[in-house]
């Protein structure tokens, strides 16, 4: 963590917000036919509960995210960078609909892309 992803993390405003944020973002996932179908054998309050914890501790926040690495989670599951950019476009749209400033948006996308290659499994000839 650095002082300017805490900053982010408050200017956001903090968990609770955050967890709205991770909430609206799969509404929106869970009716996109590209990737509705990762999701339909997942327990989606557990992965909703995930999201917002690695979310929050990423944009530098005081929560500890208890779930598998996501390298570990994500492989094998066909994930490639079409349907991770979609997924971000989600989160994307989620944040310009709440009114969180271009910088801001920049700054979370950013820290997201940060893990794109342990998602889509950088060495994977499948996607
Ligand atoms: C911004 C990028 C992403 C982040 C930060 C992220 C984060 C996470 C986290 C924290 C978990 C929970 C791991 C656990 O259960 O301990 C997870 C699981 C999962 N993610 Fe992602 N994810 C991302 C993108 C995607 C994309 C693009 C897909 C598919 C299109 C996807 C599909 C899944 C699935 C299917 C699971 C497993 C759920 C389960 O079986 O319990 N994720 N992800």
């Amino acid at each position: 963590m650095n002082s300017e992803e805490e900053a982010l993390y408050y200017r956001l405003g903090g968990s609770g917000e955050i967890r709205q944020i991770i909430d609206d973002m799969y509404n929106r996932v869970l009716e996109d036919p590209l990737l509705k179908g990762f999701f339909e054998n997942v327990d989606m309050t557990k992965q909703r509960q995930m999201q917002t914890e690695f979310i929050a501790a990423a944009l530098g926040g005081p929560e500890k995210y208890g779930g598998l690495d996501l390298a570990y989670a994500h492989a094998g599951r066909g994930i490639t960078s079409l349907h991770l950019s979609a997924f971000v476009g989600h989160l994307l749209a989620v944040l310009e609909e709440r009114g969180v400033s271009d910088n801001d948006i920049h700054g979370v996308v950013t820290r997201i892309n940060t893990y794109a290659n342990d998602i889509t499994g950088a060495t994977s000839s499948d996607g």
